[in-house]
């Protein structure tokens, strides 16, 4: 991580928020908005999912919107992979990172990529191997995802044990980073705080991250305790969108401009122009004018005199 943050804050939208929309959203205006919400600070971007098309028509254009994320200057580009195709696919596009995914929940993990959970370890354990024979220069991180990590509305909670399971299994793979996932917003802080600890001590100095959906309003509350246990890196989606159409009762994850404001209030830096974050809003509204936008902080604008965590750090270490 570079020094000038304190927290990598990850736009998953393009991927989480329109996979289980209906409508095409336009190529160009996909890339309008990547563009858009890098040029407010954001450093990663999951621009794509490297699924069939057949199955989610809406990553269909998956090569043209990765060609264009990665003219963008200093954008950490990453596609969403199921199975060793969609790191294929990936590696020869040239993304940053693949973004693995299986589920904890067995059930999910059955219904999202229709595998048991040991024969996605051993997908992933092939993606490991297929970019261990890439030269150095051509080879993503590999993000170990794990789904449905912290309850599931198929199976309900899901073992802290099974959580710390499979991220010992994925990190032992070859995973470069872990990110922990509440696919369907069924955690809550003590839970978060639990699955958190377990599957950091088990994986040692290993980047681990998380994924958090706001179903039930405790998103953000879930960012707080995570942040307790030493995560840096967050997920979440402009304005809220998202959801999983293999996981009924998926709603948006949480949302990346009140993330933003809670980590900069925090004194955490992120890198980010809440401003020019706000603004980017306008690329989803004209182009999903049926669709809710969430967020605190659209509605009511930044407190006035609002000072960045940035100036405020600045502030404090002047003599
Ligand atoms: N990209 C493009 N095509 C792919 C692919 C990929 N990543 N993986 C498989 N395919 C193709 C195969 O080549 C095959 O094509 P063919 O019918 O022309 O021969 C076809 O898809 C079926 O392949 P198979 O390996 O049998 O896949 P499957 O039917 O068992 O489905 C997954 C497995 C993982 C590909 C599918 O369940 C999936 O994509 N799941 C992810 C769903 C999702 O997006 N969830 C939300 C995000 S978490
Ligand atoms: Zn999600």
């Amino acid at each position: 991580m570079t020094t000038d943050i304190d927290v990598v804050v990850c736009e998953v939208g393009p991927r989480d928020g329109l996979q289980m929309l209906s409508q095409f959203f336009p190529t160009e205006e996909k890339l309008a908005w990547i563009r858009a919400e890098a040029s407010a600070g954001v450093r990663e971007i999951e621009v794509t999912s490297f699924v069939p098309p057949k199955l989610v028509p809406q990553f269909v254009d998956a090569a043209e919107v990765v060609r264009g994320a990665l003219a963008i200057d200093g954008l950490i580009v990453i596609g969403l992979v199921p199975n060793l195709k969609g790191a294929e696919r990936g590696v020869e596009l040239g993304v940053h990172k693949l973004n693995f995914v299986m589920s904890v929940s067995r059930t999910h993990n059955l219904k999202n990529v229709r595998r048991e959970r040991e024969d996605s370890i051993e997908d992933f354990r092939r993606i490991a191997e297929m970019l261990r024979t890439l030269p150095a220069e051509r080879r993503p991180r590999l993000i170990g995802g794990l789904s449905s990590a912290l309850g599931c509305s198929y199976e309900g909670s899901v073992p802290v044990d099974d959580v710390r399971r499979y991220a010992s299994a994925l990190a032992e793979a070859g995973a470069d980073e872990l990110l922990v996932a509440d696919t369907v917003g069924y955690a809550d802080p003590l839970l978060v705080r639990t699955a958190f600890k377990a599957v950091m001590a088990e994986v040692g100095s290993l980047p681990v991250g998380a994924h958090f959906h706001d179903t039930r309003g405790l998103g953000l509350a879930n960012v707080a305790a995570a942040l307790e246990c030493g995560v840096r890196r967050f997920d979440a989606s402009l304005a809220g969108l998202g959801g999983c159409q293999f996981a009924p009762g998926a709603t948006g994850n949480i949302v990346m401009d009140d993330l933003c404001f809670l980590l900069d209030s925090m004194g955490l830096r992120t890198g980010v122009d809440i401003d020019r974050l706000l603004a980017v809003r306008e690329i989803l509204a004209r182009n999903l004018p049926q669709i809710p936008l969430y967020g605190a902080l659209a509605r009511a604008g930044l407190p006035r005199n609002y000072l960045p965590a940035a100036e405020r750090v600045q502030r404090t270490a002047a003599p």
